[in-house]
């Protein structure tokens, strides 16, 4: 099998790629939009290859292999057994959350999300016509692990206090979470399923980050805690960001609740987003039977960016603190000390350095003072988009 060099400088523009051909101007760097600019996995790109070859692409169905593909994977890596059953699929992780609010909460009702977090919940609740409740993670800044580097934790009071909002139906979880780079260990979840079952609160929980988990963190699928959490849970899964697929569109949903998933079922069909693609379906088998050594190589990768990120900021940049990274390839680094707003210098900084960040205020009010940066590309382009935010910052 192939090696991938994930350090390989694969000119993306002109690829109708949403990351770099969206960027107007030639000369910038783009480290926004969550994914990254690699090839994908040898077999995945094999798979497609034969697909392709076969030459007709009417509508597709989903054969047994792609749920199997999936159990198997997260049986093996995840110890979770998951039944077939329990399984729906659709077009994204973002169509499977906005299905799911629409099935399971009425209009006005209250959606809980841990803010700063990913920018498409607050859009997928609104437009179900639910309420969007933020109970603010807490930013730690006196931390002794990690040569003190900030992180986030659950206000657990303020989360508590949310919950019991009779208003409040689902709590939207994210886990590893975007863009506070925590993968919530197995006593941080516990404790949230079990404020959320003592006041009647279902988990939505959106894990498409699960395999980008760094080491010393564990990455535990919220409903493999007990099976009294599995069945006030819904789960969110997909090879999609963790093998750079996301433009092939497919997610899988866990639901042990058959009442709750013919709902679900109901909502996909009524958001017309109930037919992957041919190229989805050969996909998610081939990254889930095959993809184990590519999601190694990668993880080691991002390793070593945040790694060259750190001492970077650390010796070039001492007053930005950089939020600790346990999952995801998304740092996020405390700009407060610029003077600016993170749309403002984000702003700036695409015009001055030519690289483009993602403003924290995307991500909740709380994100005012931060920027998000994906590194998800190789070293050098790295490097050199650091080397010019520097002076700027
Ligand atoms: C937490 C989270 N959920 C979902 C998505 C997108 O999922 P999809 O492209 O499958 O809709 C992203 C993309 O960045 C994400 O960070």
């Amino acid at each position: 099998m192939e090696t991938p060099n994930f350090n390989e400088l694969i000119d993306r523009r002109g690829s109708h790629c949403c990351k770099w051909d969206s960027c107007t101007d030639p000369d910038v760097i783009p480290l926004w939009i969550a994914d990254m600019d690699y090839r994908a996995a040898e077999p995945i790109r094999r798979a497609l290859q034969r697909r392709m070859d076969h030459g007709v692409f009417g509508y597709s169905c989903v054969p047994d292999e792609f749920y199997e593909a999936a159990i198997e994977w997260f049986r093996k890596y995840h110890g979770w057994t998951i039944s077939r059953e329990w399984m729906l699929y659709t077009t994204g992780v973002v169509p499977a959350i906005s299905a799911t609010i629409k099935a399971l909460a009425a209009p006005g009702e209250k959606v809980l999300v841990q803010t700063p977090v990913y920018n498409c919940f607050f859009s997928s609740i609104r437009n179900q016509g639910c309420q969007v409740e933020m109970s603010p993670l807490a930013y730690l800044t006196n931390t002794e692990a990690d040569g003190g580097q900030p992180t986030y934790a659950v206000d657990w009071e303020d989360f508590e206090r949310r919950c019991a909002d009779p208003a409040v139906k689902l709590f939207l979880l994210c886990n590893p979470h975007n863009p506070a780079g925590r993968v919530w260990t197995r006593g941080e979840l516990e404790r949230m399923a079990e404020v959320c079952l003592r006041h009647g609160v279902t988990i939505l929980a959106d894990e498409i980050h699960c395999e980008m988990v760094y080491p010393g963190h564990d990455y535990t699928p919220i409903a493999s805690i007990s099976e009294a959490c599995r069945k006030a849970c819904v789960t969110f899964l997909s090879p999609s960001k963790s093998f750079n697929i996301a433009g092939l569109q497919v997610a899988d949903i866990i639901c042990d609740n058959a009442e709750w998933r013919q709902r679900i079922d109901r909502a996909i069909n009524q958001h017309e987003t109930c037919d992957l693609n041919p190229f989805a379906v050969e996909a998610q088998i081939a990254a889930y039977t095959e993809g184990r050594p590519w999601i190694e190589q990668m993880n080691a990768h991002h390793w070593e960016n945040y790694q060259l990120l750190l001492r970077f900021f650390r010796e070039r940049l001492p007053k930005l603190p950089v939020t600790r990274l346990e999952g995801t390839y998304l740092p996020w680094v405390n700009i407060t000390s610029t003077g600016e707003t993170a749309d403002e210098l984000c702003e700036r900084l695409l015009h001055d350095a030519k690289v483009r960040l993602n403003p924290g205020t995307m991500y909740g009010p709380e994100g005012k003072d931060f920027i998000r940066i994906n590194i998800a590309c190789p070293q050098a382009r790295l490097q050199e988009a650091l080397e010019r935010i520097a002076p700027h910052l």
